[in-house]
Parts: C-alpha cells; structure tokens; sequence
C-alpha cells in the first residue's frame, strides 16, 4: 500500500495529518497533541474505479473500530466517527471540563465560529448562511414552526418517504396555523422523472399548496430526490420548500448552491462523522424574511440567520472536533465515499433485484440511489412481517438491520453500509438473502 503523508493544500488525491483545523479550538494544552492521521494514497484516477479497489479501503477500515458480534449495516442513525476524530472529541471533551467556564466564556465563541466556517466552506455556502445547531430535527422543527407565509385555507405538502418527526411537524401546522396538509405518495423504486412527476401531480391537484417539505435523500430506502427541478416547480407556483438534508451530505458529495434551495437543514453526525449533537441549519442570503427569528428575539433587518435557532448549552467539545470531522471526511474524498458506497448498495441490490422472493426499494437508476437501500419479502409489508424479517437476519444470520415504516407501500429493512464495511459483509447479505426464500 502506498502511503502518502498529508499535504494541507490537498495535492494529492487523498491526505491525511488534522494538525491544522483543530489546533485553534483546543486551547494551548490540546495544541501540543493534534491528532494525525496517513490515509493510504488513491491508486486509481477515478472515484468509480477506486470503489472496487478492496485494498484501499481495508485500509480505510482500520481508521475504525468496529462493531463486535455483529456484522451492522445499520450505519443510517448516526455516523461512527475515525480514530483521529474520537481522539480530538476525548482531548476536547477533557480541555472543556478542565477549563470549564473560563474557556466556555472566553474561548468557545471564536472556536465555534471556526467550526461554522469550516461547514459553511465545506458546504459552499457563503459565511452568515451556516449556524451551527444541536441535529437536523432542531434545524428543520425552527424552520417549519418559524415559518410566515401561511394563511388559513392554504396547504402545506409533504410526502411518504419524509422523516416521520417532520411530517408530524407539518400535519400540526394544520391546528396552529388552520391550514390543510397534503401528502404526496412517492413510488418505493423510482427513477428522477417519476418523482418529479409525482410532485407535480400534487401542486396541480392543490394550487393552494404554499409551503412544502422536500427531503434529498429518504431515511426509507435512500431514495434521492430531483431536489433542483422540484424546487423550480415550487418556486414557479410561488410555493417555498424547506429541504431536509439530514441523510444526503457526506453519504453523497454536493454543494449546497447545486440544491438551488433557500433554507436547509443538515446534520455532521451521520455521513460527515462529527460526535453525535452536531447539525447545521441554512439559511440563503437574501432568504430570511419568511422564517421569523426564533420566539422573542429580534433581528431588525432580517439578516442574521442565527436568530433563527437557540440552542444556549450545548455539547462544546462535539462542536470543536467538527474540524477534525471534516479533515477526515475529505482526505477519504466525498466523490469517493459516495462511488464506495453506492458499490457496495449495488452489490446486494442488484442480486436481491433478481431474486423472485424480494421486493427492493429505493433508486432505479444510480442518479436516484445512494449507498442505502431497502427491500422486504414480496408481499410481506406489514410492520410486523419487516419486525420478523429483521429479527431473522439478525437472529439467524447474524446480520443487524433496522425497519423503516413510514411509507405508503408499507414497512421494509433497511441496508446501510458504511466505509469500512468489507464486500464479505455484502455478500454474507446476499447469502442469507437467498436463504429467505
Ligand atoms: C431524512 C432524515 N431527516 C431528519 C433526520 C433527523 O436527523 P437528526 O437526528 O440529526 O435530527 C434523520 C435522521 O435519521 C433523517 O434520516
């Protein structure tokens, strides 16, 4: 394996030592220990081809611990973080406790501003749209709860394959605000075009729809949605969206400017591998108007995204390993986390597609999908028949899944590799899968 020693202006393809980012955040005495780290240099030119190459990334799986007496690929509730990332949140965790006040009060505003522009570069987002919050929940609730444009008699649009917590956000916007809810039932396998055909349906069907919730990638089956063309045909109809962003950064590579959305909520816990307690709310400049600050604070000129959320105590050490967090997610490469996991989805997709007894779920084409997929027995989606199966593959093969019951098709199992799932974890999958029959 050829090893390549980090360089901070990324030269090469992969890099590896976080010395700088953390250094300004963890005061003197975690100055002198920045965690560093060598990821092995890329062989291959492109994402696509290096995907496949197993040698790279057992390598990148030694960056983790795993897992014991289980083979989990249920790696969608949160991110495990990297040694090196571990290591930084441990030496902050400890500088906080042992500075306590003196470096909550005095230090913590400059280090958590750090921390919000290492997101918002990351993102493209220009500095003043990113604020840093406690997960995704907390960015989107704000958001849909601080919305101003709805009168009695309008609609608010959500669909199936959204968040459970923020559809009931959205139907409660009918007792607080007198407005009706609208759900769009989107297809379980789909391709761009039945998506954005999906939605469109509904905004001719309910012209008084005024307010939508749009999620990139479904926490279901990894579905990914035509976030840019949605959107126009929202904005067309004088409809705003709210993008739920919670599972696409990180498990795919974008920039925010590419979802064309004026307000978005994200996390760093899951894709990114920050410590769990970490989103991110956006707010696009220029976009502020309609999203009230957060009850009793003001904003005058409605220009500080961060009156839109108060998050007052939070965990500070998970804030200051975020640029750690980031160091790590890009020296592996977004483009290659992204094309590494979809390869491993395929693997088991596309042998479970052809197999009489499962249904999949999730993107037809690689466009719609990501590395999370879904699939149940056909004709098994009742809650408790995807309760069985997962208790089956866990029980029987060994194999930890989680059940995801939120679509209109009924209850599925869920499959989410991570970076340092091995192809024999995949094709022990394949194994019991065939053995469902
Ligand atoms: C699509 C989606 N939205 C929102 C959330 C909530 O994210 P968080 O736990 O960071 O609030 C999740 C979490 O699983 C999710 O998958």
């Amino acid at each position: 394996m050829n090893h390549s020693k980090f360089s901070i202006s990324r030269r090469s393809l992969l890099t590896g030592v976080a010395t700088t980012a953390a250094i300004s955040s963890f005061g003197v005495a975690a100055e002198k220990q920045a965690s560093s780290f060598i990821l092995p240099k890329a062989s291959q030119s492109s994402a696509g081809s290096l995907a496949a190459d197993e040698a790279f990334w057992a390598e990148i799986a030694t960056y983790y611990d795993r897992t014991q007496g289980i083979v989990n690929l249920e790696h969608g509730y949160w991110g495990k973080m990297a040694k090196p990332v571990i290591e930084a949140y441990q030496r902050a965790t400890k500088m906080v406790n042992d500075q306590n006040s003196f470096y909550a009060r005095k230090r913590f505003p400059k280090d958590i501003r750090h921390a919000t522009s290492r997101v918002a570069q990351a993102l493209g987002a220009e500095e003043g749209e990113i604020v840093l919050t406690r997960n995704a929940t907390e960015s989107i609730h704000n958001l849909i709860r601080q919305y101003q444009g709805l009168s009695a008699g309008d609609a608010v649009l959500f669909a199936d394959s959204d968040y459970p917590s923020f559809k009931t956000t959205m139907k409660w916007l009918e007792q607080d605000q007198g407005v009706k809810s609208v759900e769009v039932i989107t297809p379980s396998l789909a391709d761009q075009q039945q998506l954005l055909h999906a939605y469109v349906a509904a905004f001719d069907k309910h012209p008084e729809i005024k307010l939508m919730l749009l999620t990139h990638v479904s926490n279901q089956h990894g579905l990914v949605f035509p976030v840019v063309e949605v959107v126009k045909e929202a904005h067309n109809r004088g409809i705003d969206v709210i993008c739920d962003c919670a599972q696409s950064w990180g498990l795919i590579d974008y920039k925010i400017s590419d979802l064309e959305v004026n307000w978005a909520g994200f996390n760093l816990h899951k894709w990114i591998g920050s410590p769990v307690g970490v989103g991110a709310l956006y707010m696009k400049k220029g976009s502020l108007n309609k999203i009230a600050p957060y009850p009793g604070e003001s904003d005058p000129d409605n220009s500080r995204a961060y009156t839109r959320v108060h998050t007052a105590t939070a965990n500070f050490a998970a804030f200051l390993a975020v640029p750690t967090a980031l160091d790590f997610h890009q020296a592996i490469g977004g483009e290659n986390k992204q094309a590494r996991l979809h390869y491993l989805r395929d693997l088991w997709f596309t042998e479970a597609q052809s197999m009489s007894h499962i249904e999949v779920l999730g993107g037809k084409d690689s466009m719609s999908s990501t590395g999370m997929s879904s699939f149940r027995l056909k004709g098994k989606n009742s809650i408790d028949d995807a309760n069985k199966l997962q208790q089956r593959l866990e029980n029987d093969f060994g194999i930890f899944t989680v059940i995801r019951k939120g679509l209109d098709s009924g209850a599925c199992v869920r499959i989410t590799p991570q970076v340092f799932t091995g192809v024999d974890e995949i094709q022990q999958l394949v194994d019991s899968l065939k053995k469902l029959a």
